[in-house]
């Protein structure tokens, strides 16, 4: 399955998805399971949705991606719904706030804002406007700043 999963992401992000700014949180770190999602048709995955924890500033939050829908599958609601899944299971887990770098228009419309994250600090350059975050109870998006680590 994990192998399946890994070439569906290679396929739609291409090669140069290791040069990314947030691969470096994802290296060395640890899948958070409980939190990240699958979507299969026919037996094999055609949308994934992956959670990590990493610290900003030193305060826990879950950091969201890869977010990947196999291009046949597009337009249906399937990004949105495994957003929401990871997002609602984080929320159960205890995470106050998820955090990505991500086109803001498009994750919008699951909550996700760059209002509360000019202080963030991903650990290499990234387009500021695309550091969104989502809080999961009140004000969990509130305070967050600093540089972003694995946890
Ligand atoms: C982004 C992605 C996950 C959306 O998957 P999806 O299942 O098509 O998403 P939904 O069905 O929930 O939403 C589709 C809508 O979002 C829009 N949309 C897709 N990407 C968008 C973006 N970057 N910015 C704004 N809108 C976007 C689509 O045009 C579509 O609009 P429509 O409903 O008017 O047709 C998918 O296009 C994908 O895998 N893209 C490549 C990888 C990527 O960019 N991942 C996200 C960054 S981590």
């Amino acid at each position: 399955m994990e192998t399946a999963v890994t070439a569906l992401i290679d396929r739609v992000f291409g090669p140069g998805r290791f040069a990314k700014v947030s691969e470096r949180l994802r290296e060395g770190n640890h899948l958070l399971g409980d939190c990240s999602f699958v979507a299969m048709r026919g037996g094999q995955p055609v949308g994934c949705v992956r959670l990590w924890p990493v610290t900003i500033g030193g305060a826990p939050v879950a950091f969201l991606g890869p977010l990947a829908v196999d291009p046949d599958e597009r337009s249906a609601g399937l990004g949105q719904t495994l957003v929401e899944a990871a997002c609602e299971a984080a929320r159960a887990a205890g995470w106050k706030a998820v955090m990505l770098v991500g086109d803001a228009p498009y994750f919008a419309r699951a909550g996700f804002s760059a209002s509360q994250t000019a202080g963030v600090v991903m650990p290499g350059p990234v387009d500021q406007r695309r550091v969104l975050v989502k809080a999961l109870v009140p004000g969990g998006d509130e305070g967050l700043s600093g540089l972003v680590s694995v946890a």
